[in-house]
Parts: C-alpha cells; sequence; structure tokens
C-alpha cells in the first residue's frame, strides 16, 4: 500500500462513532481500547482505513464536535497511548487511522476562547470572531437552533462573538494568519504520530464571512485549502476527505483536484438533500423522488470523471440508517439493504461504510424526550414553541435524528448487544437479538457478507475504479440501472426500488454476460422486491 500515493482510489473506508462502537470500562460509553479489541471484525470485513469521528478532549455538548483540546484524548475515550497503540495496532492489520479535524470552531472552554473573551487585548482575542453591539442592540438575545448561526454577548469584553453551530461551538477567526498556522502545527503534530489521513469537518465554512452574511463557500475558502494543503497534506499517501454540504460538481473539481493542491475529496450531499419536502428543511420529510436521484449520481459521476474524486456514502453520524429510509426496514430489510450496497459499490469513487450499515441497522424510535442529541433537541424545542403536534414531532426525529446513527452498534444478542457491561448511553436498538454481527459474519446471505464481497470485488475488477459511468433506462420510474465501461470490460448494475416484481428491461443484455453478486439465490426473467444484480463482461 506505501507505494501507492493513491491508494484511496481503490480503497474502502469505514466509520466509527466512538462513543456507540464499543465499551471496554462498562461506564456504557464506548472507547479507543474497545475498537482495537475490534480490529480482527473489520479486518474480516476487508476495510483500508477507519475514519474516527473525534476523539480529542471535549466537554461534550455537540459530541465532540466542540473541541477543546486538539492534541490531548478524550478520558471519556482512553489516553493518547491508547491512541497510540490503535494507530499501531491497526497498520499491523494495514488499516489506516483518519482523524476528524475540527477547525471551523473549538469548544467555548478551549484555553484560547477562554483566553479570547478576557479582554479585547488579549492575543488570543483575535482567534475568534466579534463584533460591538449596535446603539440599542439587546445583548440578552434568543441563541440561535443548531447551525443557524447568531452571535451571542460576553460582558467580559463587551462584545458578541459568532457561532455557526451551538453557542458552545463558537467560530474560530480564519482571516487570522495566527490561526491558521497553530491549526496546521496542530494537524502536523497528528501526521508525526502515524496518522494517515483527515476528514475535515464543514470544510465549506472555514471561509465565511459573517459580516457579509456567507457562511459557505466563502471568496477565500480556495485560498485557505490550498495554503492548508501545502502546510499539512503532503504527504506521501495522506487522504483528505471534507465534509461540504454546499459542494457541487464545479466546486468538487477544486476541492479534490487530481494535482493534489486541495484534499483528495469531498463528501457532497446533493443525494441526500433530496427526500424532503420542497421549501423543507431536514425534518420535513417526503419519499425519495427515484429519477431526481438517478440524475444526481449520474450527473456527480460523470462530472468527476478524470478531473476530482468522488466519496460514496448514504450514511454517517448526522444521517439516518439508509435501510430504514430508501429501504425497507420490515419485510425486506435484507434485500434492499443489500440492493443499496450493490448500487453504491459499483460507482466510482472512495466508498464510505457507517458503523451497522454492514449489518443492516435500522433506525430507532424513541421518546421525546429520550433524544439525546443536541440538534434533535433544538428542534423538538422549536417545534413545541411553533405549536406542531407531538406526533408529528416524533415522525420527524424517527425520519431523521442524528441519533437513528448513534445507538450502539449491534455486536450480539447478549445483554446491550455486546456493546457494554454498563449501562449504554444511548438506547441500543430492541431489535439487537436479530440484528448483530455475531448473526452475520460468516453466514452466507448476510448484509455483512454481501459488503465483504462487494469490497473484494472492488479490489479485483479494475473497472469498478476507473470505468466511464452511463445511466440507463434513464426515465424508468421504479429501476436504478447503469453500466461501466472500460477499453475491455463493461460491468452493469441494476436495481429494482419497488418492494414487489416488475419486469427486467434489460434481461436480453444480460444473457451473455456473468454475474458478479445478486441479493436472490436463484436467477429470474423479472426483478423481485428490491432485486439487485452486478453484471460482467
Ligand atoms: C458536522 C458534523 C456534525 C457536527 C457539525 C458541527 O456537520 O458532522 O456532527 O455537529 O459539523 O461541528
Amino acid at each position: 500500500m506505501e507505494q501507492n500515493p493513491n491508494w484511496w482510489k481503490q480503497a474502502v473506508i469505514y466509520q466509527i462513532y466512538p462513543r456507540s462502537f464499543q465499551d471496554s470500562n462498562a461506564d456504557g460509553y464506548g472507547d479507543i481500547p474497545g475498537i482495537i479489541s475490534r480490529l480482527d471484525y473489520l479486518k474480516t470485513l476487508g476495510i483500508d482505513a477507519i475514519w474516527l469521528s473525534p476523539v480529542c478532549r471535549s466537554p461534550q455538548y455537540d459530541n465532540g464536535y466542540d473541541v477543546s483540546d486538539y492534541q490531548d484524548i478524550d478520558p471519556m475515550f482512553g489516553t493518547l497511548e491508547d491512541m497510540d497503540r490503535l494507530i499501531s495496532e491497526a497498520k499491523k492489520r494495514d488499516i489506516r487511522i483518519i482523524l476528524d479535524l475540527v477547525l471551523n470552531h473549538t469548544s467555548h472552554e478551549h484555553p484560547w476562547f477562554l483566553e479570547a473573551k478576557k479582554s479585547r487585548d488579549n492575543p488570543y482575542h483575535d482567534f475568534y470572531i466579534w463584533r460591538d453591539a449596535e446603539p440599542g442592540e439587546r445583548t440578552d438575545g434568543s441563541i440561535a437552533d443548531f447551525g443557524d448561526g447568531s452571535w451571542q454577548w460576553v460582558p467580559e469584553v463587551e462584545q458578541f462573538y459568532y457561532y455557526q453551530f451551538s453557542v458552545w461551538q463558537p467560530d474560530l477567526n480564519w482571516s487570522n494568519p495566527k490561526v491558521r498556522q497553530a491549526l496546521y502545527d496542530m494537524i502536523n503534530w497528528w501526521s508525526d504520530r502515524g496518522v494517515g489521513g483527515f476528514r475535515l469537518d464543514v470544510v465549506d465554512h472555514l471561509g465565511k464571512e459573517p459580516f457579509q452574511h456567507i457562511k459557505v463557500d466563502g471568496p477565500k475558502l480556495h485560498d485557505y485549502i490550498k495554503e492548508m494543503s501545502a502546510a499539512a497534506f503532503r504527504r506521501p499517501g495522506l487522504v483528505t476527505v471534507g465534509e461540504a454540504w454546499s459542494s457541487n460538481p464545479t466546486s468538487a473539481k477544486l476541492y479534490s483536484n487530481p494535482d493534489g493542491s486541495e484534499l483528495s475529496m469531498v463528501f457532497q450531499f446533493e443525494h441526500i438533500l433530496l427526500d424532503k419536502q420542497p421549501g423543507g428543511d431536514k425534518w420535513d420529510l417526503a419519499a425519495l423522488p427515484l429519477r431526481k436521484f438517478k440524475d444526481v449520481m449520474c450527473r456527480w459521476q460523470q462530472s468527476l470523471h478524470g478531473c476530482g474524486w468522488n466519496s460514496l456514502f448514504y450514511e454517517n453520524h448526522d444521517l439516518p440508517r439508509i435501510v430504514s429510509r430508501w429501504g425497507d426496514e420490515g419485510k425486506y430489510r435484507v434485500e434492499s439493504a443489500k440492493m443499496l450496497a450493490i448500487l453504491l459499490f459499483g460507482m466510482e469513487g472512495t466508498p464510505y461504510i457507517y458503523q451497522g450499515q454492514e449489518l443492516g441497522m435500522t433506525n430507532i424510535h424513541l421518546g421525546l424526550e429520550e433524544y439525546n442529541d443536541i440538534e434533535t433537541r433544538n428542534m423538538i424545542a422549536a417545534r413545541r414553541a411553533a405549536g406542531y403536534s407531538d406526533e408529528s414531532i416524533l415522525r420527524s426525529a424517527y425520519g431523521r435524528s442524528r441519533d437513528n446513527a448513534r445507538t450502539p452498534m449491534q455486536w450480539s444478542d447478549a445483554p446491550n448487544a455486546g456493546f457494554t457491561e454498563g449501562t449504554p448511553w444511548l438506547k441500543v436498538n430492541e431489535n439487537y437479538p436479530e440484528i448483530n454481527a455475531e448473526k452475520q459474519v460468516d453466514q452466507p446471505g448476510s448484509v455483512f457478507e454481501c459488503y465483504r464481497e462487494l469490497i473484494r470485488l472492488r479490489r479485483e475488477y479494475p473497472v469498478i475504479t476507473g470505468g466511464s459511468f452511463d445511466l440507463l433506462l434513464e426515465e424508468d420510474e421504479d429501476i436504478f440501472a447503469y453500466t461501466r465501461t472500460d477499453g475491455a470490460h463493461k460491468l452493469l448494475v441494476i436495481c429494482n426500488f419497488r418492494d414487489r416484481e416488475i419486469e427486467n428491461p434489460l434481461k436480453e443484455q444480460l444473457r451473455n454476460m456473468t454475474c458478479l453478486i445478486s441479493n436472490y439465490d436463484m436467477p429470474s426473467d423479472t426483478l423481485r422486491p428490491y432485486e439487485a444484480m452486478m453484471y460482467y463482461q
């Protein structure tokens, strides 16, 4: 792997949400020793790298996305020595560790912020973004919803500071070169410790201009990323992925320019934003418009081919479970989980699997008081105040709460799914006796074995890494089908998105091809509920 600086183009990356993965000391929270104890499971799956959601020291108002010390591990997760051991144990298994870098903001408990708010002439004051009160402006203003961005008054300095997410996450002032240098030094410190890459939290916010009401894609954004890349990302084999909700194929070509001037790739969210009511926000649910989805995926596949690089994902710690979202979490859970996997893994880009996705884990139904996530709790309060019924609020939370992805990993049918011997910080999904890793590893026909085989196929067939993409049956309302083609070979993927049997318009074409993987045992001329097939010639 070391010889190939672009190893990540053939790789599959697995995301771990540490507090929910594996607890080793019965405190109810997952931790780094717990992760180490599960590395062999990940090796069996066949992944190449682990993206770890934040493990740095944090008061955990936003589960670690509020960092109070970038160069230490939160005691909840272990120690720096545990982290070093994770890096070396993973390396022994040819697995790299990718850290989550939260560079847009710190915690309000970060020493930089504690200094910054002492006085206006403190050397750290300019590490954050401040403004004076307008004449007559109230300074006891209400606190904005998560992600809406607002200003918060600090009596010590008689100024407001800017925050994009929660009030406990003051935004760093990226126009200050000292801030940027301090962050680059920190990144290099982690690379020196053996980290193999970074995921950059809300990277499209770094160039914000709050005084001009520009939150994302600010005029200096790409200059900052280029500068950071030159200062901290030019190490052979280092992989970087930016989270960029605002990205489009044009900006993604800059972010993932093959000349290496910015990042390896970005997470784009165009497909993720399709299933909501027009004009609504993510809590206003709608069914997935399949034709739009096909169009979006096709556009991204084709636009970046040869001049950028895609990431391929459905789930992460902020999103609901895909089988509950676009598949069927009931009768066809196994079939639809595999269908969605086959669809994604035939595309060009680097696939990401979020913990439990490889088991077909589903959303959870919590009571309104049981939600833990700060964003969900803010939504509940805001919608209650606006007069929404509890029933409709619950429907939104079931469908979209970030807690859906954050319930503990389901390892076995032991108490608490084998996640902890203590009391888990968030309820375990009650379907764990049926859906768990022990029941699926080495079990032919399981969702896990399907992911394992897809990972193997990606390594074996170069057309999956490099072939060009063409959409088939564009107008079809039920089927997502495409080909990947290079000089010598062709891959054809066909997926039925419906829970009923339908005609297979491509059956003649498939006769001369070999089936690499499918989600039904016996072949058929029709497409059965959620049937998916990958063919090759
Ligand atoms: C990103 C993270 C999310 C976090 C937010 C603020 O969107 O993925 O979990 O709350 O940034 O850091």
